[in-house]
């Protein structure tokens, strides 16, 4: 057994953490030999209720769950951590302004970029989940300087499953035969699923979605749409945002962080932007196809792209760039 690695949840007390704290506590992200110390951060007011977050899991009894740390205090939360996953952020309330919304995040990721910088391991590996993910990942990043830029990502592989999963069933399949779809962009209805370089599996030969699913308009609208409109379809249903499935991704995400992603496979994450990769412009959080090794990400390079794609990938970076403006003049201000 190695030593025990620290990984922080924030947002502790919430409904995505409830789902996500139980699967990292019993080794399906970073293995089954692989003790762990939990550190859960919430705002004060929700303490009582993150005590019981913490009762539950010692009555889990598991085995590589060697500390739980709950706690609202970011000298404490972000002390010496190999992870930490930033799920907590603000939500939009009645009669909020887009604006102010912004503002209230820059400010929550600004100081947990800043005690990210003072207080965690150089090597730490940060996921932001809270939205606007992107934007909060890029602002954390700006505010820990010596932190490699490279460490910080943002989940878009929820949206990445939501995809594989629509391409799969419309085929008849499991979602493990359908690998390479593709989330252009932000973790919002601009975001951009491609599936131009998806490959589904037929009788263990990799085969074209557009050939296996033979329905170009389907491909080309209501598949888009649908990975797309997900979320609000999720809360409009259910009355609460996705939260087992986004915990379920959160784990996908920083398990292949941590081990690689599989030969002749690539995945989709919010990575920092730089050397104009796709055309998309510098110093924004994108999600791009990467494949990962040695705990390291690489944009996967080559693939071509059509003008229907083109204009997809070109819209979701404007937006991405309006939001970062906007951003970083909070952040200075
Ligand atoms: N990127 C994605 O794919 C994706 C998917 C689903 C949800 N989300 C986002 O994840 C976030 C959490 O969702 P949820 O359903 O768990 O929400 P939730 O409201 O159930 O829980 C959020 C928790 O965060 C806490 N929090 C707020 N500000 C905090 C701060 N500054 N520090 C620490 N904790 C703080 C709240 O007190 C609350 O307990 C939301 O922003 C949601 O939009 C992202
Ligand atoms: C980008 O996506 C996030 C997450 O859904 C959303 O909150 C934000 O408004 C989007 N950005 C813009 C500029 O629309
Ligand atoms: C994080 O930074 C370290 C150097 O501190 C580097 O070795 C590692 O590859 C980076 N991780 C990722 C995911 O890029």
């Amino acid at each position: 057994m190695s030593n025990p690695i620290k990984v922080l949840v924030t947002g502790a007390a919430g409904q995505i953490a409830y789902s996500l704290l139980y699967p990292i506590a019993k080794g399906d992200v970073f293995g089954k030999d692989q003790p762990i110390i939990l550190v859960l951060l919430d705002i004060g007011p929700m303490m009582p209720v993150l005590d019981g977050v913490v009762m539950e899991l010692q009555d889990c009894a598991l085995p590589l769950l060697r500390e739980v740390i709950p706690t609202d205090k970011e000298e404490v939360g972000f002390k010496d951590l190999d992870v930490a996953i930033l799920v907590g952020s603000m939500p939009r309330r009645d009669g909020m302004e887009r604006k102010d919304l912004l503002k209230a995040n820059v400010a929550i990721f600004k100081a947990q970029g800043s005690a990210l910088d003072k207080y965690a391991k150089k090597t730490v590996k940060v996921l932001v989940v809270g939205n606007p993910a992107n934007t909060n990942c890029l602002i954390a990043a700006k505010s820990a300087p010596t932190i490699p830029k490279e460490n910080f990502s943002c989940l878009t592989r929820l949206d990445h499953n939501r995809a594989r999963s629509q391409v799969a069933m419309r085929c008849g399949l499991s979602a493990d035969n359908v690998k390479n779809v593709i989330i252009w962009g932000n973790h919002s209805s601009t975001q951009y699923p491609d599936v131009h370089h998806c490959k589904v599996n037929i009788k263990g030969k990799d085969e074209a979605a557009f050939d296996v699913v033979k329905d170009d308009a389907w491909l080309k609208g209501d598949f888009i749409s649908t990975v797309q409109l997900r979320g609000a379809a999720v809360i409009k249903a259910r009355k609460l945002s996705s939260a087992m499935s986004a915990a379920k991704a959160i784990c996908d995400h920083m398990r292949d962080i941590w081990t690689g992603t599989a030969d002749g496979e690539f995945i989709s994450m919010g990575v920092y932007s730089s050397g104009n990769s796709y055309g998309v412009p510098d110093d924004l959080i994108y999600s791009f196809p990467v494949t990962i090794k040695d705990k390291t990400w690489k944009i996967v390079d080559g693939l071509t792209i059509n003008e229907f794609s083109r204009a997809k990938m070109d819209a979701t970076a404007s937006e991405l760039v309006e939001e970062k403006d906007t951003s970083v003049e909070f952040l200075s201000a």
